[in-house]
């Protein structure tokens, strides 16, 4: 039976944010598969990028974040950053009782499903630094053989929108180890790099299977709002997207990432 604070609860928004722009990835990925779920998104663009920062900060920057969406009073949490993921995941959740889903268990899992035994893993370096996606593979799939290579150029490419033949020879250099490897299946460790998943793919080559997070996270979202009844079936979305800073390439790169315009709203932190 519907009760009105069941009802109250399946009415919250999903909270769902990222050092920057990245996680719009997942909030587009989460709209496809909840249509009906309004979405509060932050993304700290004031203090972007987090995956060359040290785990304190990255924990303090993230528990700021989750502070702010709980008083927005979100029913669930996705940790739409690698960075943050790999870095603060346990201190978050150790520190609040409010429901988290990150990128990285649904996103090993599809790769673990589709390996035919070595997987490449590419993130920025607090994502690979932390060691994160090995021991996850490792430890669902102790016999695939990972192979670990921090990008760290990658996300001022994106964010820059820099789209060119000089992102091409950047990737050329990060994944010739990873091809000479010969991988089988690429897990892309960060919520921008959907935004040139073609271009990887391009020169990756074919018979390597790239996988992004963004799918898997939000039908891992979708599957805890129904294992708790949490699912907002009927009400017309509305959705709000904060950013600690709002840069003039902000409503392009959003459109990037998103397919739509927003509106953005500043919120400063601290
Ligand atoms: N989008 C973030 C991630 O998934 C990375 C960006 C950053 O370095 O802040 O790791």
């Amino acid at each position: 039976m519907g009760s009105r604070s069941s009802s109250e609860i399946t009415s919250k928004p999903i909270g769902i944010f990222d050092s920057g722009v990245g996680g719009l990835t997942v909030v587009r990925a989460v709209m496809r598969e909840l249509p009906n779920e309004s979405i509060v998104y932050f993304g700290d663009t004031a203090r972007v990028p987090y995956g060359n920062k040290s785990t304190a900060t990255i924990r303090r920057f993230a528990a700021e974040i989750v502070e702010l969406l709980i008083e927005e009073g979100v029913k669930l949490i996705v940790i739409a950053c690698n960075t943050v993921a790999s870095n603060a995941r346990e201190y978050l959740m150790d520190n609040y009782s409010v429901k988290f889903v990150d990128v990285i268990a649904p996103t090993v899992e599809a790769a673990i499903r589709v390996t035919k035994g070595k997987i490449g893993v590419i993130g920025t370096k607090a994502t690979i630094g932390s060691g994160c996606y090995m021991r996850l593979i490792k430890k669902l799939a102790p016999n695939v053989e990972v192979i670990q290579k921090p990008t760290p150029l990658l996300v001022p490419f994106i964010e820059e929108r820099h789209y060119n033949h000089t992102l091409d020879t950047l990737l050329e250099d990060y994944l010739r180890e990873l091809r000479d490897a010969k991988i089988d299946t690429l897990l892309l460790g960060c919520t921008h790099y959907p935004l040139i998943k073609e271009r990887i793919e391009r020169i990756i080559g074919d018979e390597v299977v790239v996988i992004d997070s963004s799918h898997y996270t939000a039908k891992k979202v979708k599957a805890i709002l129904q294992q708790h009844s949490m699912v907002n079936e009927t009400a017309k979305p509305s959705h709000k997207f904060y950013f600690s800073d709002i840069p003039v390439d902000l409503p392009k790169l959003a459109h990037d990432f998103l397919g739509i315009e927003i509106e953005p709203y500043l919120k400063v932190l601290g």
